[in-house]
């Protein structure tokens, strides 16, 4: 998650048996465009997790288009040499560095929304899909399928493992991705409201006190964004309503991600944020968020049997 997941929320992960994801900006103090100084802080940041942790884990890659290419190029070859064990790819085409990260050892998870990407996914060599539904924090494809109805048809569509993200919070909406065909799940929300991830404690509190239907889905053009709901999504819709307001939603949006998470300007600008955050309760550790979730499996499962067998009798 950029801007919240830096080295120590990725090594408590980690620790607690999931694969903690560093993402990008991690243990960023300010906003650096600059590709070599944005690159060896991430480099940085990946010799911690190494220091911090002995078990596996990944770092984000926005594969991406544009002015993202250089960015995805340098995190690829630093990638390599800090030898990092999985590549979380998201938002760009599976054929364009698949192949390369294979080489090194490098295991590729790629990021679909439908899946005919899954397919495509697969065709390039992935290792595993990620297959993000409609619920999830952050920005996404145009679809709007959700996880309830994505996971089956990627995990149909395809051999390799399927991993599905997208609202889960909890034991339930795990069990409930593994009914649905997942090998794994993943989650972001959850994990921004605990201690170790870097965003602002006014920014977990604002996801804590979020209800309900407390995030909505922004159009940004090629891609949808869902943030929790604020005075910067009210101004976003009001733009995108007006038409024709690209130089104003420009400026709206420019470092406001940085704003939020860095600053802690909870109220007006950007939190990337899923649905799961109605169901987010308290700042937990990373650490007990996993164990919380592994440890409530086996009962919930029980309980889902004895429910069946009343159902089906
Ligand atoms: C604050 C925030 C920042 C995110 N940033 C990124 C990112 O930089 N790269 C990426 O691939 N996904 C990003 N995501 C999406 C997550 O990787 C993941 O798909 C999503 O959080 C899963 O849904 P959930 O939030 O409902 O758990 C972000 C999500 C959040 C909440």
């Amino acid at each position: 998650m950029n801007w919240v997941s830096g080295a120590d929320l990725t090594a408590a992960v980690s620790n607690a048996g999931g694969l903690g994801t560093l993402g990008p900006n991690a243990g960023a103090e300010s906003i650096v465009e600059a590709v070599e100084l944005t690159g060896e802080r991430t480099r940085e940041q990946i010799r911690r997790v190494k220091r911090l942790t002995d078990k596996p884990f990944a770092v984000n890659v926005m594969a991406g288009f544009g002015e993202l290419l250089p960015h995805s190029q340098k995190t690829v070859e630093l990638m390599i040499e800090e030898r990092v064990p999985v590549a979380v790819v998201s938002v760009g085409r599976p054929d364009v560095y698949t192949e390369m990260l294979q080489e090194a050892g490098i295991k590729v998870l790629h990021a679909v929304s439908t899946a005919r990407h899954a397919k495509n996914a697969e065709k390039a060599g992935v290792d595993a899909v990620l297959c993000e539904g409609y619920e999830s924090g952050g920005h996404k494809g145009l679809t709007e399928l959700t996880t309830l109805v994505l996971t089956p048809m990627v995990a149909d569509a395809v051999k390799i493992p399927v991993v599905a993200g997208g609202g889960i919070a909890d034991a339930r909406g795990v069990l409930a991705a593994m009914a649905l065909g997942a090998d794994g799940v993943y989650m972001g929300t959850r994990f921004m409201v605990t201690r170790e991830s870097e965003s602002h404690e006014r920014v977990k509190e604002f996801i804590v006190n979020g209800q309900d239907a407390c995030t909505v889905s922004i159009s940004k053009g090629f891609m949808l964004a869902r943030d929790l709901r604020n005075g910067f999504t009210e101004k976003h819709q009001e733009l995108t309503q007006a038409g024709n307001a690209q130089v104003e939603l420009m400026e709206l949006m420019k470092g406001s991600q940085f704003r939020a998470q860095h600053l802690g300007q909870a109220e007006d600008s950007e939190i990337c944020c899923g649905q799961g955050a109605g169901l987010i309760e308290s700042i937990g550790g990373a650490g007990e968020v996993i164990e919380t979730i592994t440890g409530g499996l086996a009962d919930l499962l029980n309980q889902i049997r004895d429910r069946v067998h009343e159902f089906i009798q």
